[in-house]
């Protein structure tokens, strides 16, 4: 057996799936990529027949990203799998299709409606199928670590049979704890006849916080691929973080011996932030590996020690995830050409047209900055995602605030070359912004969330707006903005959610959302 371990991100299919985390076409390609540079054996980059979106981006993804995998998820139905195997077709070689059906008791008779041998029937099927559209498939079945052991070896059995060249045994709701799990997967090795023909790959979820143990219960007994996301990022309490088992198998390869990864662990704490930016769902400060405080040291005790031995509270050099890479800021002097080359190398892929975009907010900002680090030039790269041509733009914003007067706010809003304006009055300064661009727009959405960060340190930091809105209809809809002012970044936050949602939908094209 192979000491590598595969790496299958999944951070663009069930990360997605988060409710909130929507992204479009331009940020899943981002992500993309970025993963592609953190050396990913496997991209699981959607789940194509579920909309045209998806099947855009998994075919987009196949065409473009050079390197890993890139898997479709599918059903075991024949749409499902027809759509995934078109949507794969251009990774060539490099194409996976990944099938699943649920397998557990309560699966099979409350959700399915179907006893064992339809099951094994179906997924036989799902598998053959895939197979005559591609060599390389990926068979799931669905809630396995509460399916009976004796059947879930006769469903990995007979799916191997059928050609399936991974078998995944996911931990769906996140019920397994370690030492079960790793028991789970040494039972398959010991019980299933054919299981060498096929890698075994595990897939947690972090319902108990014991995704990364099971994880690494699982490859210590013969599992040989990861299925995680950056950041964790995932339905309910996400998925397994992958930075947190790269990081996990290479610290302890006292305990782990050969296992290895061929992840390039320099670039974690960028996919980090890429990821975070894309999605909207900012990191915690404790979070293992990538949040801000993983290598702060606070307490005088442990300066004292570190001062004297890194080792003495570190058991990871920060260098080796990505932390402390030096950056040289830009200034309002820097030219179009030194931003385009910055944004080159922090990874975008910007059009000249969006290059122009972006370089009109950087100067605007350079003016009221001394310094334009990275951080503040991705958040404004966000800011500006949306075409020109295809949303509304912030032209001008006027909030006047008075002690015992309703905050009042006035903007000027274009689209299609003609500009209008819109007056409002509200609770607060960001209030008033809304209702004011509201009137322009002719819709109203309900605030559900609204988050504002610094980007960087200082009293001229780049404030960055990640808000979330119902329009109406029940799903979040997340918007971006950034500015060195709250309630202008407040103001383009919620006019890029109204721009991901409502001119998507006019020009025909499924609106980004849950
Ligand atoms: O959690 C799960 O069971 C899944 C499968 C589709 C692999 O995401
Ligand atoms: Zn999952």
């Amino acid at each position: 057996m192979s000491d590598k371990i595969i790496i299958f991100d999944t951070t663009l299919r069930d990360g997605e799936q988060c409710p909130g985390a929507s992204m479009n076409l331009r940020e899943k390609m981002e992500v993309a990529r970025q993963l592609e540079r953190l050396n990913v054996d496997v991209i699981e980059a959607g789940f194509p027949v579920t909309s045209e979106g998806d099947f855009e981006a998994v075919q987009r993804i196949a065409t473009e990203v050079r390197g890993p995998i890139i898997a479709g998820l599918a059903r075991c139905v024949t749409k499902d799998i027809e759509a995934a195997a078109a949507a794969v077709k251009p990774a060539g070689e490099r194409g996976r299709i990944h099938v699943f059906l649920a397998t557990s008791k309560i699966h099979r008779e409350h959700k399915l409606r179907k006893a064992h041998e339809e099951i094994l029937r179906l997924a036989a099927e799902g598998v053959r199928l895939a197979k005559s559209h591609n060599k390389d498939v990926e068979f799931s079945p669905e809630d396995a670590s509460r399916t009976e052991p004796e059947f879930l070896a006769q469903v990995v059995e007979t799916v191997i049979a059928a050609g399936a060249t991974t078998v995944n045994i996911p931990d769906t709701v996140g019920f397994a704890v370690p030492e079960q799990f790793g028991a789970l997967i040494k039972y398959l090795k010991d019980n299933v006849r054919n299981i060498d023909d096929a890698i075994i790959s595990v897939h947690c979820h972090n319902d108990l916080g014991l995704a990364v143990a099971n994880s690494l219960a699982a490859v210590q007994n013969g599992a040989r691929q990861i299925e995680g996301t950056i950041n964790g990022i995932g339905e309910r309490a996400g998925n397994v973080a992958l930075e947190e088992v790269v990081m996990a198998l290479k610290t302890r390869a006292d305990i782990f011996g050969q296992l290895r990864t061929e992840v390039h662990t320099r670039e974690i704490l960028k996919t980090s932030r890429i990821v975070s930016r894309m999605s909207g769902l900012h990191v915690q400060r404790s979070k293992a590996i990538v949040g801000e405080n993983a290598f702060a040291h606070s307490s005088g005790i442990h300066q004292d020690g570190m001062l004297k031995m890194r080792e003495t509270y570190e058991i990871m050099n920060p260098v080796e995830v990505g932390w402390g890479g030096t950056e040289l800021p830009l200034t309002k002097h820097s030219g179009r050409h030194a931003m385009a080359a910055r944004l080159e190398h922090l990874g975008f892929k910007l059009s000249d047209a969006e290059i122009g975009a972006v370089f009109v907010r950087f100067k605007e900002i350079g003016d009221k900055k001394k310094f334009v680090y990275d951080d503040d030039l991705s958040a404004l790269v966000d800011d500006s995602m949306m075409p020109q041509d295809e949303g509304w733009q912030l032209q001008k914003l006027d909030v006047s605030v008075a002690t015992g007067q309703p905050p009042r706010a006035s903007v000027v809003l274009s689209r299609d070359n003609e500009s209008s304006e819109g007056n409002a009055d509200g609770n607060g300064a960001v209030d008033a912004a809304m209702r004011a661009i509201d009137a322009v727009v002719g819709r109203s959405g309900n605030l559900l969330e609204y988050n504002v960060q610094a980007v960087t340190q200082g009293h001229d930091a780049l404030g960055e707006v990640t808000l979330k809105v119902d329009f109406g209809d029940g799903r979040l809809i997340t918007g971006k903005g950034a500015s060195t002012d709250v309630i202008e970044a407040s103001a383009r936050a919620y006019l890029n959610a109204i721009n991901r949602t409502f001119i998507r939908r006019e020009l025909g094209e499924p609106a980004q959302g849950v």
